[in-house]
């Protein structure tokens, strides 16, 4: 009784489950706000943590670029590229508002505005040398803008290519700075974060830890009502969610 539980239940208040629906429940007995277990100590913080530690290998040194930067998984990039020793973080995102909140909500300490800046001309700016870490939600022309400026020994890590799940075949982005990959021993590695459920455990306790010493802070997005789910799902694809984009069907007075 009273267990709080994570499963594909489909857009309803009220579920009868059978128990052998997938994800398997696993959030944690924490202190911390409910919103926090489908956010940043769930899959979304999860997804950042793998790509950034176990993929990208973060370094203390690597001049570090993050794509689609104010969305579920980027907002948490920074701050968990820092926990791990990064000094500084670049994000990438759409419109002032959003470039404003990467800064002062999600630690990142330069920002481009893809919707409004010269994207070159900030790259150019920002890494004059070139780039080690890529975190990738984007995909298309921006990555292969980045594989035109890698430095060796670079990672670029693919988490996403939203610029690309809706669009036809002959539109999408043909590669024309893939061959960099070799000239600068670099390496290009994608990831499912639902291959990675032996580290749930690892994960959720190093992300909970973090969020109460400060170093973690969550952004959530959250509306409120289940009439709001199909402006809230379609959001996600016009980009007008800043952090992890949920919504409350209910008020429960619970921790996780
Ligand atoms: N590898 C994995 O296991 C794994 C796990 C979870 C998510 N993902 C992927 O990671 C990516 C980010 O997920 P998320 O949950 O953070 O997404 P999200 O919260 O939905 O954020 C998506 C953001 O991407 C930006 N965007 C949308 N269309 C774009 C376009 N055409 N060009 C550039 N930016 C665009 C928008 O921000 P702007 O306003 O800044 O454009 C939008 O807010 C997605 O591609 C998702 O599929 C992968």
């Amino acid at each position: 009784m009273g267990a709080i539980v994570q499963a594909r239940l489909g857009w309803q208040e009220y579920a009868l489950i059978d128990g052998s629906d997938r994800p398997a429940p696993f959030l944690l007995p924490t202190d911390l706000p409910i919103s926090h277990g489908i956010g940043a100590v769930s899959l979304s913080g999860i997804t950042a943590l793998v790509g950034v530690r176990d993929i990208g290998g973060v370094a203390a040194t690597d001049r570090i670029l993050v794509s689609g930067a104010a969305g579920g998984v980027g907002s948490h990039v920074a701050e968990i590229a820092k926990a791990l020793g990064a000094n500084e973080v670049v994000g990438i995102a759409g419109g002032p508002e959003k470039c404003a909140r990467l800064r002062h909500d999600m630690a990142y300490d330069h920002v481009i505005d893809y919707k409004n800046d010269d994207v070159d001309l900030a790259l150019n700016t920002l890494f004059p040398e070139g780039i080690d870490l890529y975190f990738d939600n984007v995909g298309g022309a921006l990555l292969d803008n980045v594989l035109a400026r890698l430095r060796r020994r670079a990672r670029i890590v693919i988490c996403g290519s939203i610029s690309e799940y809706l669009i036809e075949a002959e539109d999408k982005h043909h590669f024309i700075n893939l061959q960099n990959l070799g000239r600068q021993d670099a390496k290009m590695e994608g990831f499912f974060v639902f291959d990675y459920e032996d580290s749930y455990p690892q994960c959720l306790h190093q992300l909970a830890t973090w969020v109460r010493e400060g170093a973690l802070n969550p952004v959530e997005d959250i509306s409120r009502g289940i009439e709001t789910l199909p402006d809230a799902l379609a959001d996600l694809y016009l980009g007008n969610n800043v952090g992890v984009r949920m919504v409350e069907v209910g008020q429960p007075d619970l921790t996780v």
